[in-house]
Formats: structure tokens, C-alpha cells, sequence
């Protein structure tokens, strides 16, 4: 136990970015230090984004959240009403204090509903309040509404050679364009790999860097973040003692200030757990939202076993993936696949869409991945052996035969960096591609050995109506990348998934 009393002076540095982390001067916000610092911000058009920025999460029947964050001291209030320019209600005025989040609960809303609102915010000492531009978000919708929600892939940040911060804002921009109900992110978003000295501050950077980006969509939908490998935010991290235990807290800490995920109330169900240092998890949830089940999975925080790629730490090493690892010991749990299996069960919605970083977590490729261990129930490398009924004693079917048997339509994951469309067995395999490639590259295309695959960059879009769930590809581009061919907004891939009946 050694190693007690820096993770008790660390988890106190971790409560201190629970209740008052602090942010850079508004002039260098959107530029955190430690990872990527000065080197990833908004255009500075959006800079208004940095200096203050509002993220909406937890949409129900009849409450939503907006989680504030201010890079200086403001006072600031939502009004809001049903109908555009006129808010017959407002939240009562929160103090904000610089690069402490603060969740505002917008409660008493009807079902089913659009709403209209804008933040208005002043510093201290001014008589007026400034108005930003009118946002909207909608309530819990009702079966037979049509509605939209998009999806991005892995933004990465971090990685200069696929990421792009203008390309990143455009694509976020246009997305928001389509007012969708809902935004996902597929993760490795918030990697830390680059972090070398573990602290609160350099675990949150990736997580403050996001805010502003994310913003720009997630104040017209409901954000909704899936864990990836690069995020650090593990069960083998946090069962470590020292170092890589902190990184597990210290990112989930950051990831659940900074970002307003569900728990198990409400519209949703999910993880009930609590862990020691973090508290609810909130890594994987469900919900029904019109005529649609979303259900997010969680890779990494419950298998036991490192199931990617590791913390590099302070040498910059140890990011490899375990070697000569025995695939079956990756899992999403017992209670995971429970709550999984349940959930589907359960449902009788015409649609059923399912979110994970990618599957098993690691590897690469969609259905060639989806026949092993408990994902599909072959063991996988050279001279693995075992089988599904004596690895995972209690679970009914793999996760490809059980979202088979429930009719899930779509499985959608990331990891692999490009567009990627297959099917087996009725369930469609799709890799989303990334929002911020200005290269355009097709990453891992040779791991995909069926479907239809597209470069880089954009979001999907999809439109669920009564009868069809339509998936979109929408490609984004620099304006210098544009040509009278390749367009902003262009549809670089399209097909319907039909309505269970
Ligand atoms: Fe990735
Ligand atoms: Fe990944």
C-alpha cells in the first residue's frame, strides 16, 4: 500500500477538478496545457465557444441538462419556451466561477416537444446580460416522430497527421446544421497519450480542449460520448496500483464533469455501480427515443484484462497491446452483457441501433472481428482454443447472435478511421468515418474484406421515420479541399434499414 498516500494527494487533485479546476486566460482557451497544448483550437471566428460554452446531455420526456463552463467569472441564465424568439420560462441566474463546469437542470418540460432557448450570460459588476443566439433542443420523442441523429468517429486530437481543428469545427458545424435530436462520439476523443507528468491537470486537458468543438453541435443535441482505447478509462487501469489507477479515476473524473452523461434514472438505464474515487461510471446506458432503442456499450471498464493499447506514461512507453494475449479474456462483463441482453429483450422498438468503440475493443475490421470469442464465439489466434458454453458459462448467445436474434439494425463502432458499411446476418456492421481527416485517408481499408468503404472526412446522418432508418455518409472538407466535385454536404454513401414489425 505504498502507493496510498499520492493517490490519496492525487484524488484530492482529482476532487479539485470536481470542484474548481482551472481554465487558461479566455485569450489562450481552447489551448489547455499538457496534451496537445497551443497547437488544436476553434477558428477564431468560434472563439466565443472558448470563453464560454454549454453542453446538452441527459435529454428526457421532460428534463434536459446544459453543462456550463466560463473561462472567466460570469453570471449566466437559459430562457426558453416552445415556440422560436419568445421563452416564457428561464432557469433561475448561476454563478460561474473560471473552468468550473456547472449542470443546469432545465426540468418541467412536456414530452415529445421542441424547445427554443437561449444562454445569456454577463460579468460581474455589468447592468445587461448578453444573449447568444438562439439554440433548441427536443424532448423525449414520441413513436411515429421522425427525427434525426448523427454520429461522428474518432476525432483524435492528438494526432496532427488525422485531425485537423478547422476541418473539425466545419464538420461539427455541419452537422449541427441538421438539427439532430441526438450526437455521438465513437470514441478516442480524449486520449492521454501524450500526457507524461499524471496530474488533474493534464488528465482533464483533453477533455477542456473538446469543449469548445463539441459545443458546437451539443448545444443543439444531446451529447453522447462512447469510451475508446486512447481514453485510459479502464477496469485493468484502475485495478493497478500508482500511476495507471489515477489515470482510471482521473479521466473518468475529468469525463463526467465536463460532460453530462446518463445514469440509470430517468428515460435511461445503464450502470449502477460505483466505483471508489469516481462514483457512478455512466459508460454504458439505454434508452428509447421515439421509435428507436440506443444502446451504448463500454469495452474497457469492465474486462479485467488490458484490452488495447496501454498508458504510455512518463517514458512515452508501455503503449503497446499486450502480447500474446488469449482474446477470450477481453469481456464486456457479466453484468454488462446482462443489462445487454435484457435491454434488447425488452424492447419492442422498430429499431435498434448499438454503439461500442469497436468489437471485443481491439483488432481490426467489423464482421471479420464479429465470429470471435464472445463477441461471435470462435476462438481467435494461433492455438487458442475454448469455447463459448465453458468461457462464458451463463450467457445465452454471443453478442452478434444476440443482436441478431433482437434485430439490432445497425452496430456501429469506430477505431479503424475510415467509412465501412457490412452486414451478417441482418445486422449491419458500420465503421464510422473520421470528422477531421484533411488528409482523406481510408485507414485499415485491407481489414475490411466486404461492404462498401469511403475516405475520410464527414458524419453519418440518420433520419429514423415510421417505416426507414436512413443512413447518410456527409462528407466534410476544407474550403480549399472543395471543388466543384467534392462539396461540403455531399453524400458519399447511402441505404435504409427497415422497420422491425
Ligand atoms: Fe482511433
Ligand atoms: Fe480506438
Amino acid at each position: 500500500m505504498d502507493h496510498e498516500p499520492d493517490r490519496r494527494a492525487f484524488l484530492g487533485a482529482a476532487a479539485a477538478v470536481a470542484g474548481g479546476l482551472t481554465l487558461a486566460p479566455e485569450s489562450a482557451m481552447g489551448q489547455p496545457k499538457g496534451a496537445n497544448a497551443g497547437a488544436y483550437a476553434l477558428p477564431a471566428d468560434l472563439s466565443a465557444h472558448n470563453a464560454l460554452s454549454l453542453v446538452l446531455g441527459r435529454a428526457g420526456d421532460k428534463s434536459v441538462t446544459a453543462n456550463l463552463v466560463a473561462a472567466d467569472r460570469l453570471e449566466a441564465f437559459i430562457e426558453y419556451g416552445t415556440e422560436a424568439g419568445k421563452y416564457a420560462l428561464k432557469t433561475p441566474p448561476t454563478a460561474l466561477a473560471p473552468g468550473q463546469p456547472v449542470e443546469v437542470a432545465i426540468p418541467d418540460l412536456r414530452p415529445g416537444t421542441r424547445y427554443f432557448y437561449r444562454l445569456n450570460f454577463r460579468r460581474p459588476g455589468d447592468a445587461a446580460f448578453n444573449a447568444r443566439a438562439e439554440c433548441q433542443f427536443h424532448t423525449q420523442r414520441k413513436p411515429g416522430d421522425t427525427f434525426t441523429f448523427c454520429v461522428q468517429g474518432d476525432s483524435h486530437p492528438e494526432r496532427p497527421q488525422m485531425s485537423e481543428p478547422n476541418l473539425y469545427a466545419r464538420t461539427l458545424q455541419r452537422a449541427a446544421a441538421d438539427r439532430p435530436d441526438l450526437y455521438f462520439c465513437m470514441g478516442d476523443d480524449f486520449s492521454v497519450n501524450k500526457v507524461r507528468a499524471v496530474n488533474a491537470e493534464s488528465l482533464t486537458a483533453p477533455y477542456l480542449l473538446q469543449r469548445p468543438f463539441l459545443s458546437l453541435v451539443a448545444q443543439f443535441a444531446s451529447l453522447y460520448l462512447v469510451n475508446g482505447n486512447h481514453e485510459q478509462a479502464s477496469l485493468f487501469n484502475f485495478n493497478q496500483k500508482g500511476e495507471l489507477h489515477d489515470v482510471a479515476v482521473g479521466v473518468q473524473t475529468a469525463r463526467n464533469k465536463l460532460f453530462p452523461m446518463p445514469a440509470a434514472e430517468g428515460i435511461y438505464t445503464g450502470d449502477a455501480r460505483a466505483f471508489r474515487g469516481i462514483g457512478l461510471l455512466r459508460d454504458y446506458f439505454a434508452w428509447t427515443w421515439g421509435d428507436a432503442l440506443f444502446v451504448v456499450l463500454d469495452n474497457y471498464w469492465h474486462s479485467p484484462a488490458q484490452v488495447d493499447t496501454g498508458f504510455p506514461g512518463g517514458a512515452g512507453k508501455r503503449e503497446d497491446k499486450p502480447k500474446n494475449r488469449d482474446w477470450w479474456d477481453i469481456t464486456l462483463g457479466d453484468d454488462q452483457y446482462r443489462w445487454f441482453k435484457r435491454t434488447l429483450e425488452g424492447s419492442k422498438a422498430k429499431f435498434k441501433f448499438v454503439f461500442a468503440h469497436h468489437v471485443l475493443g481491439s483488432g481490426r475490421g467489423g464482421v471479420e472481428m464479429s465470429e470471435f470469442c464472445e463477441w461471435g464465439g470462435k476462438p481467435r489466434g494461433k492455438g487458442a482454443g475454448g469455447d463459448f458454453k465453458t468461457k462464458r458459462p451463463g450467457w445465452e448467445l454471443p453478442v452478434h447472435q444476440l443482436m441478431a436474434k433482437h434485430g439490432v439494425g445497425v452496430f456501429f463502432q469506430g477505431h479503424d478511421h475510415l467509412y465501412a458499411r457490412q452486414e451478417r446476418d441482418g445486422v449491419v456492421y458500420q465503421e464510422v468515418p473520421l470528422p477531421a481527416d484533411h488528409l482523406y485517408a481510408t485507414h485499415n481499408e485491407d481489414a475490411y474484406t466486404s461492404g462498401t468503404k469511403r475516405a475520410n472526412s464527414g458524419y453519418l446522418r440518420v433520419t429514423v421515420s415510421p417505416d426507414e432508418a436512413q443512413v447518410e455518409y456527409v462528407r466534410c472538407w476544407l474550403p480549399k479541399d472543395e471543388t466543384a466535385t467534392q462539396k461540403t454536404g455531399d453524400i458519399a454513401h447511402s441505404y435504409t434499414v427497415k422497420a422491425r414489425s
